[in-house]
């Protein structure tokens, strides 16, 4: 476990945050989150299907269609949003904000051809609060910018059990992933990279 995190641009980065015993226990505790609300393939606004695969638990989950993004308080198959489960929220309350907990853990899946585009997270109300990112399974490729689209990236490789608190300076940073070394961790039975962010949404 780390006691500093690795700073990159604002990005703080506890490398192997969670031990095998506490990614396990993570991988079960979400197992019913993804049987309750089972991944789907949001369209963006212009009508592409992602190619990472999304649910959410909590209050409300991250929705994308031609509508826009933005967060619902239904699965898109009507079912109610599972609660996020205790284990994710011990990690907000170690690393998170101590005010308020999260509204949403957006789970996002990436098998071995998904990626996910520069962007920023900024359809919360309140920028106050960071967002953290919880990284199991393969290894995805990080990559990090700054509040302009354009602007200089570094990159960095996340892998199973690393933590990213994004606040601060990097709360509106863009951000994305390039790639998954897909069959890196024998953490998810079948590969692929399960990425969790927590976020106060309201
Ligand atoms: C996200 O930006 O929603 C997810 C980032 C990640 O998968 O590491
Ligand atoms: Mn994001």
């Amino acid at each position: 476990m780390t006691v500093t995190p690795l700073t990159i641009r604002g990005f703080r980065i506890w490398k192997g945050w969670l031990d095998a015993a506490a990614q396990a226990e993570l991988i079960a505790a979400l197992r019913p989150v993804l049987k309750a609300a089972p991944l789907y393939r949001p369209a963006t606004p212009r009508g592409k299907k992602m190619s990472v695969r999304m649910t959410s638990a909590g209050q409300c989950g991250w929705f994308s269609d031609a509508a826009g993004y933005r967060y619902i308080d239904h699965h898109p198959s009507g079912a109610p949003w599972p609660a996020i489960p205790e284990p994710v929220l011990k990690i907000w309350r170690s690393l998170g904000d101590g005010d308020r907990m999260p509204e949403c853990c957006l789970v996002n899946y990436y098998d071995s051809e998904a990626k996910l585009g520069l962007h920023q997270d900024k359809d919360e109300a309140d920028f106050s609060y960071p967002v953290l990112s919880i990284s199991l399974g393969d290894d995805g490729l990080f990559r990090m910018g700054g509040d302009r689209r354009g602007g200089p990236t570094e990159s960095v490789w996340l892998n199973s059990g690393d933590v990213v608190t994004m606040g601060g300076e990097a709360r509106l940073a863009y951000h994305g992933v390039d790639r998954i070394r897909f069959g890196s961790s024998r953490l998810l039975p079948k590969g692929g990279r399960l990425n969790l962010t927590l976020r106060v949404v309201t």
